[in-house]
């Protein structure tokens, strides 16, 4: 087997898209007008938007906790992945930006079912403490908090709740000790924390998809 070009992987991801995703109104639009407002275009690949929604039914999460709202792609995804009375907990820090996805929430019909609480992840995640446990948990924020976002994933959920983190992999350079990076050492930081802190048992993926070479880590909250 050759190993894939970026022409080859992209034509597959296009494929795996077309075949096993489709498009749908909801969220092409909540991706059209974040790309309108100026956002980048950092949202999850749609197939990876599916992992996240069956991950969210396979698990039979009821509430799901996102950490990074953006346009709200991923959390229109997650949305439908929970029953009409789930609820999906999802921080913004940029006021704006929260005011877009609340926009393109309502619009793709999942409104009724998503809390937006403004505000940074560190400054938000500990007023939830006293709420319900979270089923599943989606770190996508700023990668330099993911221990600090792995933590609270730990406390604000229970023994068997199911945490996801975005962008584990970056294009490779996860692997590279001698980083400067600070996002990179904040994915590695992160990474090392789900390898050695015991409330959790993990695993990590490379993903090849419209978002180019990156990967998620999955854990369980054990
Ligand atoms: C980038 C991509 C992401 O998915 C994200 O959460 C943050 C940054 C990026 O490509 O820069
Ligand atoms: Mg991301």
């Amino acid at each position: 087997m050759t190993d894939p070009t970026p022409d080859l992987w992209r034509r597959v991801d296009t494929y795996l898209t077309d075949t096993l995703v489709g498009h749908e109104p909801g969220l092409e639009r909540a991706v059209a007008d974040q790309n309108d407002a100026g956002l980048p275009a950092i949202e999850v690949a749609p197939v990876n938007g599916k992992l996240l929604h069956l991950i969210a039914r396979i698990s039979g999460a009821r509430r799901v906790l996102e950490v990074g709202t953006l346009g709200g792609y991923s959390t229109i995804w997650l949305a439908r992945g929970v029953p009409d009375d789930g609820r999906v907990v999802t921080i913004e820090a940029e006021p704006h930006i929260a005011d877009l996805a609340r926009a393109n929430l309502d619009r793709a019909g999942v409104g009724a079912k998503v809390e937006i609480r403004r505000g940074r992840g560190a400054d938000v995640l500990p007023t939830l403490v006293d709420e319900e446990p979270f089923d599943l948990v989606f770190i996508d924020a700023d990668k330099e908090s993911n221990t600090i976002y792995l933590d609270w994933a730990a406390r604000l959920g229970r023994p068997g709740t199911v945490v996801v983190v975005d962008n584990t992999v970056r294009g490779g350079e996860v692997a590279n000790p001698a980083t400067e990076n600070p996002q990179i050492i904040g994915v590695q930081r992160g990474l090392e924390m789900l390898g050695r802190d015991p409330r959790f048992e993990a695993t990590a993926l490379q993903t090849l998809d419209a978002k180019g070479y990156d990967g998620i880590a999955i854990a369980l909250v054990v």
